[in-house]
């Protein structure tokens, strides 16, 4: 079975195209177009133009993966998938209108796949490798699911991927969008995620930044009063002419800060649940530093996505659509919801 995953929830264009045999697969082709240029002078995302690029995009990624798989679609396509939501509102419209026309073309039945739910199923997936044979993981279950990315941050309880219960989640901010915040207040372009990372490598923990909601016994998250908090700290060691020198060691504290805060809620949980394991996804964990807080707390027990697949991409849509076959729809019932919840 072949099935073609389509990503255009945010500022990532995604199509690949994964064939499964029963418990394994292999990724055939995949195509991933950054709007990280297009976006950074504005210091995040603007939906209209990620929008723009979509439709730009979505046809030369298309094109040049046909180009590559020589096959025929109408024969050897079984389905496609396509993420329905969270997400930008015109962004989605834009990958809707693709798939759509491809369905029709194709005459083929869309799955609709939630993002959120992707980026947990990512994964199962062994190796980012085009063309390789390989068995779809299994991870012990029931699992604690942390998603830490730019639009969310989210604790649940994987009892199976089909039966996610969310436990908490941000009431402001996401993780990555305080990370992007952060680092835009020490002068760093959007995203700041992977900047910050870097700044901090050779930072020192030398400033005490508050950890929001620590101490409550929900597993919501909070990240609005760490960023202001940090702005002002900022606003201080600017008006004695310190920044630069102090650049490196703001970043580490502020990044540290938001990690510990993730990690000590993770933990709770881990306490209240006794999960078999923890996967943990979304953007924010290609962090290594934050890999590492998780390694050295809960060990072997942790399963995070392998190189390339934390961020978004057509892959992780493709790869969930098998799992939720049974949801396939004709392309006159297929929806968008921007305000989708796992
Ligand atoms: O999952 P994702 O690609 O998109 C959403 O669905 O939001 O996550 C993007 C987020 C951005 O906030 C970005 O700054 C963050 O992930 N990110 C990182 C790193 N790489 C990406 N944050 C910290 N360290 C990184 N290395
Ligand atoms: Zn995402």
């Amino acid at each position: 079975m072949k099935i073609l995953g389509i990503e255009t929830t945010c500022d990532e264009t995604g199509i690949a195209l994964i064939e499964f045999k029963e418990t394994k697969f292999r990724i055939l082709s995949h195509k991933l177009r950054s709007q990280i240029k297009v976006h950074s002078k504005y210091g995040g995302i603007v939906p209209i133009l990620a929008a723009r690029e979509h439709k730009k995009n979505l046809p030369i990624l298309f094109d040049s993966l046909i180009r590559e798989i020589k096959i025929d679609f109408k024969k050897d396509i079984d389905y496609f998938a396509f993420s329905y939501g969270p997400g930008l509102p015109p962004a989605l419209v834009e990958g809707k209108e693709f798939v759509v026309s491809l369905a029709k073309k194709y005459e083929k039945k869309i799955i609709p796949v939630n993002h959120l739910i992707a980026h947990f199923y990512s994964v199962l997936i062994s190796k980012n490798k085009i063309g390789v044979w390989q068995k779809i993981k299994e991870i012990p279950l029931p699992a604690l699911g942390l998603l830490v990315s730019g639009g969310h941050t989210i604790l649940a309880f994987i009892e199976d991927f089909r039966k996610i219960k969310k436990l908490g989640e941000t009431l402001d901010d996401a993780i990555g969008e305080s990370l992007d915040k952060g680092a835009r207040i020490l002068g760093l372009d959007y995203p700041g995620g992977p900047k910050l990372e870097k700044l901090a490598k050779k930072g020192r923990p030398l400033f005490n930044l508050p950890h929001p909601l620590i101490n409550q016994k929900n597993f919501n998250f909070s990240f609005a009063g760490l960023k202001t908090a940090f702005w002002e700290l900022v606003e201080e060691i600017r008006k004695y002419n310190k920044l630069d020198e102090l650049k490196q060691d703001l970043a580490y504290s502020y990044q540290k800060t938001a990690f510990e805060t993730v990690i000590i809620k993770t933990k709770k949980a881990f306490e209240k649940y006794r999960p078999k394991s923890i996967i943990v996804t979304g953007g924010v964990i290609a962090n290594q530093f934050l890999r590492k807080m998780f390694v050295k707390v809960f060990g072997t027990k942790v399963y995070f996505p392998v190189k390339n697949l934390s961020t978004d991409n057509g892959i992780n849509i493709a790869f969930s659509g098998y799992f939720l076959l049974d949801k396939a729809v004709e392309y006159s019932n297929l929806d968008i919801d921007p305000l989708a919840d796992i």
